[in-house]
């Protein structure tokens, strides 16, 4: 059956295991997407097309076994690792996050280019899958900077549908922007322009796009329109004739789930883990941070804005546990290896310099554990949220709503958080060390009636728009159109 809603993106809902009998176990992944999706129920006949990750999924796929609402497209392992890790994690993460050491990188060279294909016919394998199982006039919702030329695509194939796209992460200033080679940049922005409809997460990310598109696409007679009654657009003039082309851009900040971390931060593997946590560090005040380790977040700048405040107030020496949960990311990638080792090195460092008997300062932990990080979550007296620059941040929004006693929330305005929080936030310039130690020394010395209350308005704040609504709301503004 043809589908009427189609959500596309390079993870998907689910992956399998292969286990030692050789089944395959499937596992079925969380996150805001899912429970957006499963809110128009199994009967809407929706579809999600994703990609096989890993040797479970490729086998999957081989052997016809599929979950019901789920297409993965197997698609060739080379080429999904030069559109994955060289062009999506590599280049199109680091330009939105302004990631790059730029005396040294980028360089964009031949192999670049190569890379580059890659993408392009990993794009095409997402469009024409698409194309081959919409329904006449369906929505389609493409997700992130790995799919950026499916809507352009898409539309050739299909002029009848209704396509999105979504951008989870930031989007660059057109200053930065303007690294990538002019025809990258110009394919990409041109791609994406082929959607009726662009989301983003904050205000901030969606005028840079819309910056970057009168900047790198003069040639196009391009139009950003802001006008106050109408949604902002940007128009062009698809190869300088026809009729104009006119993308809408809109903003849905995503919020936490409320119900379901409420509920599942109650249960008792929770207690446990808070437990042992308590057994580990005593009664010492906490600054949690829950990060995967990825660049973007970072965590040694936090660790040695920890490292200032024990210095500068010695007063929390035997006092404050730092508990660091940083979870290995993108490892495949040399320079994610070595920023997980820096972690590890400045741990010990700082743990070497101030510890004691009956005291570690930093608690570090790298094994993924959803149950401790809740209960960290619900322990903390400090939340560390520092990113260079992040989109969104979820952590930010989660601790608030499960926090047991109120939690102050330490924030980088880089964050797209920010835009929503900062106001009941210690907000702190994620470079400035000395000023991020300022502010977890405030945090740490805010009188609880205070904390709480901040919380409070916080959790609010974060729940304003939970997953089923933000993706609904998406929905109904494409269909609208
Ligand atoms: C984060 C970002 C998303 C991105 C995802 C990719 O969650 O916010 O924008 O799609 O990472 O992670 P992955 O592990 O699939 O590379």
């Amino acid at each position: 059956m043809a589908a009427q809603i189609l959500v596309a993106s390079n993870r998907g809902p689910v992956s399998y295991v292969p286990r030692d009998d050789g089944a395959l176990d499937a596992r079925r992944g969380g996150g805001g997407l899912v429970s957006g999706l499963s809110a128009i129920g199994p009967d809407a006949g929706a579809l999600w097309v994703c990609s096989a990750l890993g040797e479970g999924d490729r086998e999957a796929v081989r052997r016809g076994v599929s979950e019901p609402g789920v297409k993965m497209l197997d698609i060739d392992a080379a080429v999904h690792a030069d559109a994955y890790n060289g062009i999506a994690n590599s280049a199109l993460w680091f330009v939105h996050h302004m990631l790059y050491q730029t005396p040294l990188e980028p360089v964009f060279d031949a192999e670049f280019r190569r890379q580059w294909t890659a993408y392009r016919l990993y794009n095409r394998a997402f469009a024409q899958a698409l194309a081959e199982e919409a329904a006449d006039g369906a929505a389609v919702l493409v997700q992130d900077y790995h799919l950026t030329l499916v809507p352009g695509m898409l539309r050739e194939l299909r002029p009848d549908l209704r396509i999105g796209h979504f951008s989870h992460t930031p989007w660059a200033p057109p200053e930065y922007f303007r690294m990538l080679p002019d025809e990258v940049a110009e394919e990409l922005l041109l791609g994406m322009l082929g959607a009726d409809r662009l989301g983003f997460l904050t205000w901030r990310w969606l005028k840079a796009f819309q910056s970057c598109c009168l900047d790198r696409l003069g040639r196009f007679d391009v139009l950003g329109s802001w006008p106050k009654d109408e949604a902002p657009s940007v128009r062009y003039q698809p190869h300088g004739q026809g009729r104009p082309h006119r993308t809408e851009l809109g903003v849905h900040g995503l919020g936490a789930d409320a119900e379901f971390l409420r509920e599942r931060s109650r249960r008792a593997d929770v207690d446990e883990r808070m437990a042992a946590l308590r057994e580990q560090i005593g009664d010492a005040r906490t600054i949690v941070r829950v990060d995967r380790t990825e660049l973007s977040k970072n965590i040694v700048r936090g660790l040695l804005a920890y490292r200032a405040l024990l210095t500068e107030h010695p007063e929390w020496q035997g006092e404050v546990v730092h508990l660091a949960f940083a979870y290995p990311s993108r490892q495949d990638l040399a320079v994610y290896r070595d920023y997980t080792a820096e972690v590890a090195r400045l741990t010990d460092e700082i743990n070497a310099e101030f510890g004691r008997d009956g005291w570690t300062p930093v608690v570090l932990h790298v094994e993924d554990d959803f149950a401790r990080s809740l209960a960290a979550y619900r322990m903390a007296d400090v939340a560390l949220v520092n990113p260079i620059r992040d989109g969104m941040n979820l952590v930010a929004k989660e601790v608030p709503v499960v926090s047991d006693a109120g939690c102050a929330l330490v924030l980088s305005r880089e964050a797209g958080a920010h835009e929503e929080l900062g106001e009941h936030a210690l907000t702190v310039n994620p470079y400035d060390v000395s000023a991020t130690a300022a502010a977890l020394h405030e945090a740490l010395s805010m009188d609880p009636t205070e904390r709480a209350e901040r919380t409070k308005h916080l959790a609010s704040a974060a729940t304003a728009l939970p997953p089923e609504r933000w993706f609904l709301d998406q929905l109904a503004a494409l269909r609208e159109l």
